[in-house]
């Protein structure tokens, strides 16, 4: 056929029409990234708009049977550069199998799995395929210690182009228009982790970390609180646990049910108040001020320490409203 005939021909509008629309949906119907469209990077409460191309797919307050996206974690209190597994995934919402997310970070870096692929240099993760509804990926702590939030959303799709889908975020209110983040704290040398938070009323743990050594002199030292219920008061748990002790089931002694001790015999209970803020989002935060002493002769001296939260989200299945956070044991440098 001569070029100028092939041009006018039905073949190449066929053609050229197949072209154009695999080029500009495939890249969508494998994932979006953070800054493209409605989805910012890193920004882990006001995470990703979806709505900004899938119209009609956003969360509204009235929505009935809306998608309910869980992110779960497998270790919320890393070291520096630890490694841990992560899942999105999403039922509920449209029925069927197509669905993508996206998972962002306000530190560390995302390594893909089955049907993921990373953004960027990983500070966000989003699906590469449109025919799963569960992805689970790595996320690797950064050498910083400090607190993490991690923050996702995820969509149940029809399977047939941008129309007609539904998106959530993660957190305990699927039509909420703002994800809640899953706290990580990334411990600094000289301090380890004991064990496990239990959850508030709404799902949310929080966590006890410390974002500097406790060197000797360092006056700056604190304990630190993140994920906590709001305008609350927090006790922070001191003490020398005996060699062996792994922890208590709080339920059985006291009433704190679902939770660890991870301070047998508390020598100190100093108190703070938390931030205000989002309570179902759990925005409550604070420090304890610990400054190490100077003098050489500390060197080595250990102890324990974990923090509770005054928490009225549980006021109906504790018989003694506390939500605990991890246990730290501390060793001065
Ligand atoms: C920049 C515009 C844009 C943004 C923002 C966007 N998408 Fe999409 N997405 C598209 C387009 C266009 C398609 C259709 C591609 C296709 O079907 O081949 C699509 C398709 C999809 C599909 C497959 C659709 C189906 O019916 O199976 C999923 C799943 C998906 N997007 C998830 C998401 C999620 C989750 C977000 C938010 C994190 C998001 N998208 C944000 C443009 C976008």
């Amino acid at each position: 056929m001569h070029l100028a005939t092939f041009l006018r021909s039905p073949l190449f509008w066929i053609t050229a029409t197949a072209f154009l629309v695999t080029g500009v949906l495939s890249s969508k119907a494998s994932g979006i990234a953070s800054g493209s469209g409605g989805a910012p990077a890193n920004s882990s409460r006001a995470l990703a708009s979806c709505s900004a191309c899938h119209s009609g797919s956003a969360p509204t307050p009235t929505r009935t049977n809306p998608p309910i996206t869980n992110l779960t974690v497998g270790a919320r209190v890393l070291n520096a550069g630890q490694q841990t597994t992560m899942t999105t995934a999403v039922t509920a919402g449209l029925s069927g199998t197509t669905g993508g997310f996206l998972c962002e970070t306000t530190g560390g870096t995302f390594g893909a799995g089955t049907g993921s692929h990373i953004n960027g240099t990983g500070g966000s993760i989003t699906h590469s395929n449109k025919n799963q509804r569960s992805w689970s990926y790595t996320f690797t702590a950064p050498s910083t210690p400090g607190p993490i939030e991690v923050t996702s959303v995820a969509m149940t799709s029809n399977g047939s182009g941008s129309s007609g889908d539904q998106f959530s975020f993660s957190g305990y209110d699927p039509n909420a228009t703002s994800g809640t983040p899953v706290r990580l704290y990334v411990l600094p040398a000289g301090v380890t982790n004991l064990g496990i938070g239990c959850a508030d009323g709404y799902g949310n743990v929080p966590v006890l970390g410390a974002a500097s050594s406790p060197t000797l002199g360092n006056a700056a030292f604190a304990f630190h609180l993140v994920g906590g219920s709001t305008n609350a008061v927090a006790l922070l748990l001191l003490g020398i646990n005996p060699p062996g002790f792994t922890g208590v089931d709080l339920g059985a002694l006291l009433g704190i049910t679902g939770c660890n001790g991870y301070v047998l015999n508390p020598l100190g209970i100093p108190t703070a108040v938390t931030s205000t803020g989002s309570a179902i989002q759990a925005a409550g935060s604070t420090s304890f001020p610990f400054p190490i002493p100077s003098g050489s002769s500390y060197l080595g001296f250990a102890f324990d320490a974990q923090a509770g939260v005054l928490d009225a989200s549980v006021a109906s299945t504790r018989a003694f409203p506390l939500t605990m956070t991890n246990g730290l044991h501390v060793v001065f440098q």
